[in-house]
This record gives structure tokens, sequence and C-alpha cells, in this order.
């Protein structure tokens, strides 16, 4: 089995941590309530808290944390100056969220980021139209950080049955008897094209590990619920059951493209996986990022920094003169005979009750979608 990240799993959870004698509380955004449970259930290992100074600077400026350890996300809890004068460092604080105490922080630092550093270098951009970036600067001015401990976990309503922790993604995994895992990392329905190259990677590894993210993202986006049925569905009709595992990644989304893509393989190293697909401006959002930015940089760490192995796939469609789904590095012909097909126009289609084809998404997840979109006022993303 594959090392967790930095060698150790980390566990944080303590359901029966005591709280008498805590007064002081922190409230959680939905992003910091994700991250907290993530690091308790060492999804995010080797971090065992919110990111002090140090290590967040070294983060922003050389996707690493100071012991060098690879690291491209700051993982970081904001509060307001107001919080912060109510505070004192070494003392322990309440994670809450809409009235409910998710777990106990270990004040270590409170510290005032470099926003404008933190976008560029991270986001690549100060835009504020960037959904990251927008959320970045939304958020108080301060961070607070510390070692945490999960107290309670969240509820996952109908993902419940989906959900996952890393020892329990490992164990599954061993007990199938797969080696190799690749994990996919999606906030979209899966179409043809994402279909494509999971089966490409199918062909040399032992199990596809389908994570979708369901944790907060953009609000274009489709939301989770519909996702997972559609997901359901094309696993029933379209994959081997015994080579497939569907289980939900809870974190946030932030847009960040390649430092995402770098951040979604380590944490799926810790859930086990060995290998990683990356396409097509993964993580990205509108153009900020250049198509295959986000595999590009994982040439800047050594396979043994990053113990799992990326999959780079070329932009897929499929083809109507070779008949078959392909990419510009299989595929001869011109762009008139490719079915692509952007976000939007899906989106639009769905909403005017009108099928994509079924080479671009099969009927099946189209069905779903439309049934689900017609709740909701949400579409495809980008
Ligand atoms: S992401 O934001 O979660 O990365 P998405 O769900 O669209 O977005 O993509 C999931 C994975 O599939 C990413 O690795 C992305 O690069 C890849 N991908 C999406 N569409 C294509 C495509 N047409 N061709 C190749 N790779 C793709």
């Amino acid at each position: 089995m594959i090392q967790p990240h930095g060698g150790l799993l980390i566990e944080r959870e303590n359901p029966s941590y005591s709280l008498e004698n805590i007064q002081k509380e922190i409230e959680l955004s939905n992003a910091e309530l994700s991250d907290l449970e993530l690091i308790g259930i060492g999804g995010y290992s080797p971090l065992t808290g919110f990111l002090g100074k140090a290590d967040y600077e070294s983060v922003v400026e050389s996707m690493r944390l100071q012991d060098g350890t690879v690291w491209s996300i700051p993982i970081t809890l904001a509060i307001t100056e107001e919080k912060a004068a109510e505070l004192r460092i070494g003392e322990k604080v309440k994670l809450v969220h809409r009235g409910t105490v998710y777990g106990v922080l270990e004040l270590e630092e409170i510290y005032r980021p470099n926003k404008a550093k933190e976008a560029r270098l991270v986001y690549q951009t100060e835009d504020l139209a960037h959904p990251g970036v927008k959320k970045l600067f939304e958020k108080p001015n301060l961070y607070a950080s510390g070692p945490i401990t999960l107290i309670r976990r969240t509820n996952k309503g109908m993902f419940s049955s989906f959900f996952f922790d890393p020892k329990e993604t490992r164990a599954q995994f061993a007990s199938l008897g797969w080696k190799t895992i690749v994990g996919f990392q999606t906030r979209n329905p899966v179409h043809r094209a994402h279909e494509y190259i999971q089966k490409c990677a199918l062909e040399i590894v032992d199990g596809l590990f389908l994570n979708p993210l369901v944790g907060e993202t953009k609000e274009d986006d489709i939301p989770a619920d519909i996702r997972m049925k559609s997901y359901q569905v094309l696993l029933e009709h379209y994959y081997p059951n015994d080579r497939v595992f569907l289980g939900v990644f809870p974190a946030a989304m932030r847009y960040a493209g390649p430092r995402e893509a770098i951040f979604h393989a380590i944490v799926r190293k810790n859930f086990g996986c060995t290998h990683f697909i990356v396409g097509r401006d993964h993580a990205g959002v509108g153009n900020y990022y250049g198509t295959y930015d986000a595999q590009k940089i994982f040439l800047q760490f050594t396979n043994e920094e990053l113990g799992i192995t990326p999959l780079f796939f070329e932009h897929s469609f499929y083809c109507t003169k070779c008949e078959a789904m392909a990419s510009t590095k299989t595929c001869p012909h011109e762009s008139e005979y490719h079915v692509i097909l952007s976000g939007t126009k899906v989106r639009e289609m769905l909403r005017n009750g009108e099928m994509p084809p079924s080479t671009f998404s099969r009927p099946e997840v189209v069905q779903v979608l439309m049934d689900g979109l017609k709740q909701t006022v949400g579409g495809a993303s980008r």
C-alpha cells in the first residue's frame, strides 16, 4: 500500500474530547469546516492543523511546507480583528459552524496574510472575477493557526454511504486486491470524455477510485446531489462494478488550476491511490490557466517527492470520422468531426429540454441531469 504523504497517516479525531473550560469559539466557513474534517481524518496528511505563518509563507512562495514536503494550497483559518483581540495564544478554541462544535484548535499563532501575494502566487491572478480569489478576499483578514482535534463529523446527508476515511478506502482497495489505483477528481457529471480517460487508465491499473468533489463549488456548477445520481447510473450501465469504487471528496473547490492539481493528487495519495488523472485544464475556471498548465506543474517535483504517479491526458472528444473517442494524440481528423460542447452550451441544452448527443454524454446520465435541473436553476460549468 502506498505511503501517505509525509509517511504517516494523521488521525486527529476524538469524539469524547472534553469541551469543559473552553469558552471561546471561532465560526468556520463551509470550506474551513471541510478542511477541519479532512485534516482530522488524515486526508491532508501530514497537516495536523491550520497552517502557521512560516508554513503558510513557504507554501505560498515555494509550494512546500517549511520542512520541504510538497504542499501547494494553503490550508488556513481566517478570523476578524475583533475575534483576534478576544483570543490568547496558547489557549484552546472551539471550532463552530452554525451553532455546532466540530473541533478544537490549540491556538499557536495569529498572523496577517498578504492576500494579494497569495492570490498572485496560488491563483495566478488578483482578479475578483475568479471564484477562488473572490472567496480569498471576502474572508476576514487574519489567519489563526495551530493543531486541531476533530470532535464531530459533518452530516453527509445523501452522501453518507459514499463517505470514507483514508484508512477505510485503503482497507477497501486492499480487500479488493488492487495494487494500483487511479484517482479521478471531478466537479462535473462524468461525460464521455471523462469516461474515456478513466477507462484508458483502467487499461493499465487495477482499479478506479471515482472521487467526485462534493464540497463547496461555484454557483453554476451542477449540484453534487444531482451529480451523485448521475455517477451511480453511469457506473451501473457502463463500468465493470468490481473495478470501480465510488466515494465522495468533501473538500471545497478552489479553482486554483495547476496548484490545485498537485493538491488533489497528494490528497488522493492519502486515500490510497497510486495514480492520479490530470486531463485538460484540471481545476481550472474561465481562461486563467493554460490548457495543460496543470500537467506541466508536476514537472517541478520529483516522483519521490510526490509519491503518486500523475497520468496526463490530452483534450478528448468523440470523433465522428473515427467513430470512437479519441484525442489529438490519436485522431488525425479536422475539428469539424469532433463532438466538443462547452459547459455553457450543455447547460443551455439541458435547460431547454434538449438532449446533448450520446457521443457527448450517456443518455442515462443526461436523463438524470435533466430531471435534476428541472428543479434547480444550476447547470454545467465553465
Ligand atoms: S475539475 O475542476 O474537477 O478538474 P472536471 O470535473 O471538468 O473539472 O474534470 C475532471 C478531470 O477530467 C480533470 O482531470 C480534467 O482535466 C479532466 N477532463 C475534463 N474534460 C476533459 C476532456 N474533454 N479531455 C481530457 N480531460 C478532461
